[in-house]
């Protein structure tokens, strides 16, 4: 076969008269799916979810995410994105198909591939033309391979397709943002007709773009989730030392990160890393290491630093505390990190737990994420608040797990008199110590 001649289809999509399918309504899938539709392509975004398709349908989005909303909207209404849950008849419409699906923990540690494999094998029974099938949910090195084989496997015949890899590097929250201005656009592939065509793709965003084969893609995601879960974990062992010995972790943090080579993000200590990707993308790098036959010691322990922030956070409290059983203790902030509801993984989750088994009652207020809080987090000892001075009122401790902005703007003064002790206790380092102290407060940092 001559990979270097394009047949029409090849070269129809090379021109950009793309059809994109995005398998996988997620958090990336339906960004993915919008952005695209928003530089000008038509877009079927499929998901499994029959409640969440007819949903977003009717313009609904399944959650919060800024500025997603109306670009959603916008493509519904020129006709650029349309939802569906037919598969079959996604695939056969479409030239170029993203795999967004979700690839969970299992027990184990290594990423389930159950969504991946399902819908290869859609994509196989119905290859009524030359496909380009792009992963882009995370999934370990030679996942490539995999679907490649699994297609091969179920296709009625030699309709001819390629395997690219292209994973994203979306933050929740500045996904938008992410989309349009990303540092790199990471591109595995075998043939160059599929870089051309991802390229393409691509044209109107600028930034560098890598290419690189199948599994050197797909490694670039892991290793590069797991060296930000490193920087986090390596200030966060920071600010433990700097506990001992009197030392400012803020301050640690801006010295070290002022070398371009260390580079300032990334180095703000607190509770830790939550979120869907950084837990379960180590976890699945951990495992996929030693599968491959590599001990990784170091991200294990990345992930026991990690683990262990939430307990440290707790026993600092304790200290001041003493007895937690029976004291009134607010929480503001729920969702893994601000300008999002989401709370898988939320350091929040733990940190609840661990002060309810002491016996402390909580009131709980996040300015996003209170409802998807409600599913999660169920005790007797628990209560929801309106807003942050409903949940510390006669409270004996503030705990501050996410660093919303609102909570900037909070009026100290005025807590401090409806407060029972005033006591602050910012997993998040958000604010300045002297002049909380200044208020009368008593304060509570990680490292500072
Ligand atoms: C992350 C990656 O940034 C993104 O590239 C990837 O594709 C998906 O995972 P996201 O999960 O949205 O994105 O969160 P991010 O903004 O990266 O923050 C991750 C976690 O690290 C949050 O819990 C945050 O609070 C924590 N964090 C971040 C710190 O504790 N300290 C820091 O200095 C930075």
């Amino acid at each position: 076969m001559d990979l270097t001649k394009l047949t029409a289809v090849q070269r129809r999509l090379i021109k950009k008269n793309y059809k994109i399918c995005v398998v996988g309504a997620g958090h990336v899938g339906l960004v993915s799916a919008a952005c695209f539709s928003e530089l000008g392509y038509r877009v079927i975004c499929v998901d499994n979810d029959k409640k969440k398709i007819k949903s977003l349908k009717e313009k609904t989005l399944p959650f919060y995410e800024p500025g997603l909303d109306s670009i959603v909207i916008k493509n519904i209404n020129r006709g650029n994105l349309v939802f569906t849950s037919a598969l079959p008849q996604s695939v056969k419409k479409s030239d170029v198909i993203f795999i967004v699906v979700g690839t969970p923990p299992l027990p184990d540690g290594s990423a389930d591939l159950t969504s991946i494999e399902n819908v290869a094998r859609v994509i196989a029974k119905n290859l009524n033309s030359y496909k380009l099938i792009v992963e882009k949910s995370t999934v370990p090195v030679q996942t490539g391979s995999k679907v490649k084989e699994t297609i091969c496997r179920y296709r009625k015949n030699n309709t001819e397709f390629d395997i690219a890899s292209n994973p994203e590097f979306l933050r929740e929250g500045k996904a938008i943002y992410d989309f349009f201005h990303p540092d790199r656009i990471v591109i595995g592939v075998e043939y160059e007709r599929a870089e051309k065509i991802l390229k393409s793709l691509y044209s109107s965003i600028k930034a560098p773009i890598v290419v690189t084969d199948i599994n050197t893609s797909e490694l670039i995601k892991h290793a590069s989730n797991s060296f930000l879960a490193t920087k986090i974990s390596f200030i966060n062992a920071v600010a433990h030392i700097c506990d001992l010995a009197g030392a400012n972790v803020k301050k640690v943090a801006l010295g070290m990160g002022l070398d371009k080579r260390i580079g300032k993000d990334f180095l703000d200590a607190g509770l830790g890393y939550g979120g869907f990707c950084f837990p379960k993308d180590l976890e699945a790098f951990i495992y996929i290491s030693k599968k491959l036959g590599y001990i990784f010691g170091l991200i294990q322990e990345v992930k026991s630093i990690n683990d262990q922030q939430k307990k440290y956070f707790v026993e600092k409290i304790k200290e001041h505390l003493w007895v937690l059983k029976n004291k009134k203790i607010a929480i503001l902030g729920l969702s893994f990190k601000p300008d999002t509801d989401d709370m898988r993984f939320a350091p929040s989750i733990d940190i609840v737990n661990l002060l309810v088994n002491e016996g402390a009652h909580l009131k709980l207020y996040d300015p996003q994420a209170n409802n998807a809080a409600k599913k999660i987090l169920r005790n007797k000892k628990i209560t929801f608040a309106k807003n942050a001075y409903d949940a510390v009122r006669n409270c004996d401790c503030i705990c501050v797990l996410t660093e919303w902005e609102e909570f900037k703007k909070l009026d100290f003064s005025k807590i401090k008199k409806i407060m029972h002790y005033p006591l602050l206790a910012d997993g998040r380092n958000m604010f300045d110590k002297k002049q909380i102290e200044v208020l009368g407060f008593k304060y509570i940092g990680i490292g500072t």
